[in-house]
């Protein structure tokens, strides 16, 4: 019962193309979907040093699910749950249907090989990336799986930052899996098998769809924009930038716990913006709350879009040109000591409020070594003049374990 693969690659081939070029910069064309079927059908090698969704080239399409463990799963059940999961996303992010024999992994939770409504469809690029929430670890002082000693120390709920305006049923979570594809059908079949094969062991807390990534992380991609219009991605930490990349994304082997050697922290925020409210500002007000021209991204110290932000430079009167409240400024290494992420944020829009107001915004994803890189950045944008147009309506955090090895489950270093 092995599906058919469309397009250019049989699902070795694929993976061995982008592999060489060590799954950056290749094949995904950035505009989604609609690209040549070559580039439609893509597929990025699941096992790797990392997991693949951080620095791969971001796709067009995301979703977004945290689960919440079963009270009533043991330690084995746990890493049962995970054998599956990653048995299962191997072969999704290969084009593949869930299971040739319909018993997943094994086990008795999955009747059918598949739910068939991305049969026929190709990779699409498609990658699933798994993260393990503090609450996992240890929830209410019990210690659930045997792991509350292994915690990384960071992994901690973030705290409050002002201006939150939290809703509990859009945070949190024992478990997380970020599916991104350049076809919103491929990334939703992905979730919605995934949570299928953890039917009794693990149930759906809450999930988020994105559209239209609002953030490159490779220079082989333009940058996109966000919601309110203005590029977004242009200082990112981008996958070529090796250096920068092992110093602000992966946790290093010399970090704490070894067992996510390899890994990262993804921060998810879910970020309303009061787009009716912003669409009223004028321009120049708008270039100056960003800090950044709308058109062509350029700081207003100028030059080109990447061109470095001179936060000297005045003008005529004396005033700097980009302004000290500006959310270009305060969430620029300077003034952060030097913290930077890896954004892979997406655009939503979730119908409307009762005030007719569409309800869309940024849900907003960072990669980071630590934590405390996006919390400093966080509260550092306090100030931020962008706020009166925002609302942080979620948040969670994960501890993302490095990549799998053939064979392996995801964080199987954590059970050893
Ligand atoms: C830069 C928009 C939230 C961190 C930017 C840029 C835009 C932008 C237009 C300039 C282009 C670029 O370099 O990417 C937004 C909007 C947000 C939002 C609309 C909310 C809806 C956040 C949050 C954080 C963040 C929550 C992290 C706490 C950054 C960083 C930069 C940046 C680190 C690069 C600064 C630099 O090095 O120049 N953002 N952003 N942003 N943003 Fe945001």
């Amino acid at each position: 019962s092995r599906r058919q693969l469309l397009g250019l690659f049989g699902a070795g081939a694929a993976g061995a193309a982008v592999g060489a070029a060590a799954g950056a910069g290749v094949a995904v064309a950035a505009t989604g979907a609609d690209a040549g079927t070559g580039a439609a059908a893509a597929a990025y090698p699941f096992h790797g040093a990392h997991q693949a969704g951080i620095v791969t080239p971001a796709q067009d399409r995301l979703h977004f699910a945290t689960f919440d463990v079963s009270t009533t799963l043991d330690r084995d059940g746990l890493v049962g749950l995970l054998q599956d999961w990653t048995d299962a996303a191997a072969r999704l992010a290969q084009g593949l249907e869930v299971s040739e024999d319909g018993a997943v992994g094994g086990s008795d939770y999955a009747p059918p090989a598949d739910t068939g409504e991305a049969l026929g469809l190709p990779a699409s690029g498609l990658t699933i990336t798994f993260g393990f929430g503090p609450t996992l670890f240890e929830a209410g002082g019990i210690d659930r799986f045997g792991i509350a000693a292994r915690r990384p120390a960071e992994l901690t709920a973030l705290p409050r930052f002002q201006g939150d305006a939290l809703q509990p049923e859009r945070g949190g979570g024992d478990l997380c899996i970020q599916a991104c594809a350049d076809d919103p059908q491929v990334a939703v079949h992905a979730i919605r098998n995934l949570s299928r094969i953890a039917f009794g062991r693990a149930s759906l807390r809450w999930s988020q769809l994105g559209f239209g990534r609002t953030s490159s992380t490779s220079t082989s991609q333009q940058t996109p924009r966000n919601l309110f219009g203005f590029k977004d991605g242009t200082a990112n930490v981008k996958a070529e930038e090796t250096k920068d990349v092992a110093e602000h994304v992966w946790v290093a082997a010399s970090d704490e716990p070894a067992w996510l050697a390899g890994g990262s922290y993804l921060v998810a925020r879910r970020i309303r913006m009061i787009i009716e409210n912003w669409d009223r500002v004028q321009l120049g007000e708008q270039e100056m709350l960003v800090g950044r021209s709308k058109g062509s991204g350029a700081p207003l110290s100028g030059g080109t879009e990447f061109t470095e932000p001179d936060f000297e430079a005045e003008g005529p009167t004396g005033t700097p040109l980009i302004d000290p409240a500006s959310h270009v400024r305060l969430a620029h290494p300077t003034g952060n000591g030097g913290a930077r992420m890896l954004r892979r944020g997406y655009n939503f829009v979730d119908g409307n409020d009762e005030l007719g107001r569409l309800d869309a915004g940024l849900f907003f994803l960072s990669f980071q070594r630590s934590p405390e890189q996006f919390i400093t950045v966080q509260r550092s944008l306090a100030a931020d003049g962008l706020n009166e147009y925002l609302k942080h309506v979620g948040s969670a955090i994960f501890a993302v374990p490095g990549g799998i090895r053939p064979g392996e489950h995801v964080g199987q270093a954590l059970f050893a």
